[in-house]
């Protein structure tokens, strides 16, 4: 691999090839320095979208370092809101999401790079991939700050189980990773910042601010493009939706919804309030009498 400031690598002859190295790399200060020179060089006309010579080869689970212990949720030790240790807990746990993050991103790119969308899907694609990236370094920086290593403390093991399940369908993929998933993000970041920001952690909660803020963009970047592909096939959004989520995550979404911040991004009420839970457990109520 090059060093981040030597130009495009040798081995990356398209956006493709960036992508499935930045997939591969188990170091993640590469998986930044990759995204950011495939921006650069994509920016610069320099760079197909994929050659398509052979098929190459995408892997199933993204290269990573040896640490953290990756621990299924129910193994994962309950973080105590408030405290110090709780802080750390949860900046550790934010810095395993983005790398998970820019993974997910470039993944993308990697299976998709040669759709016959137009070339704006890409675009924003890639643009996610490099905040990702930017993501990943601001609230590591943090992490650090705090005497603390990524690594230090277990991580959730089961993030990558929805790319797997989606690695098939684009529509799939859209559906779980930005419509369902960063969605959720979407729910649950302001009570965490207002929580970063009551323990007097300014600086932390006003990175996770910004970090808000793009991933409304990246639920944008989801709606925009599950709604064309629909368009395209002429088939409804909200009950493919329906559909897709059914199959491919396990569950059931779980309000208090962001309403304000998903209609912001482009998803009304109509894709996720049937998936509710708390609509299902009122249906079964009703069963019941
Ligand atoms: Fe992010
Ligand atoms: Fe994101």
């Amino acid at each position: 691999m090059s060093s981040p400031s030597s130009g495009p690598d040798q081995t990356c002859s398209s956006l493709q090839h960036y992508a499935i190295a930045i997939v591969k790399t188990r170091c993640p200060r590469q998986k930044v320095a990759l995204a950011r020179e495939a921006a650069r060089a994509w920016h610069a006309g320099d760079l197909p979208a994929s050659l398509s010579s052979k098929e190459p080869e995408i892997p199933r689970q993204p290269g990573r370092p040896d640490k953290p212990l990756l621990l299924s949720p129910r193994e994962m030790p309950k973080r105590k809101a408030g405290s110090e240790a709780g802080l750390v807990a949860l900046i550790h746990a934010l810095v395993h999401i983005e790398l998970n993050a820019i993974d997910m991103a470039f993944d993308l790119i990697a299976r998709w790079s040669d759709t016959s969308l137009p070339v704006e899907f890409l675009d924003e694609a890639l643009k996610i991939g490099v905040e990702e990236a930017q993501h990943f370094e601001m609230i590591n920086a943090h992490l650090e700050e705090l005497a603390i290593s990524y690594g230090d403390l277990p991580a959730h093991g089961n993030l990558w189980d929805a790319v797997v399940k989606t690695s098939h369908d684009l529509l799939a993929r859209l559906a779980i990773v930005p419509l369902v998933l960063e969605a959720r993000g979407l729910d649950v970041s302001p009570k965490m910042i207002a929580q970063v920001k009551a323990q007097g952690e300014h600086e932390i909660a006003s990175t996770m601010d910004i970090i808000y803020r793009d991933e409304i963009s990246h639920v944008a970047f989801g709606a925009k493009w599950f709604k064309f592909i629909c368009a395209q096939k002429n088939i409804d959004a909200e009950d493919v939706f329906h559909f897709l989520v059914k199959k491919h995550f396990k569950g059931h979404l779980r309000p208090p919804f962001n309403e304000k911040a998903r209609q912001v991004a482009g998803l009304e009420p109509g894709f996720y309030e049937p998936l509710s839970i708390s609509r299902q457990t009122s249906r079964d109520s009703h069963k019941k009498r």
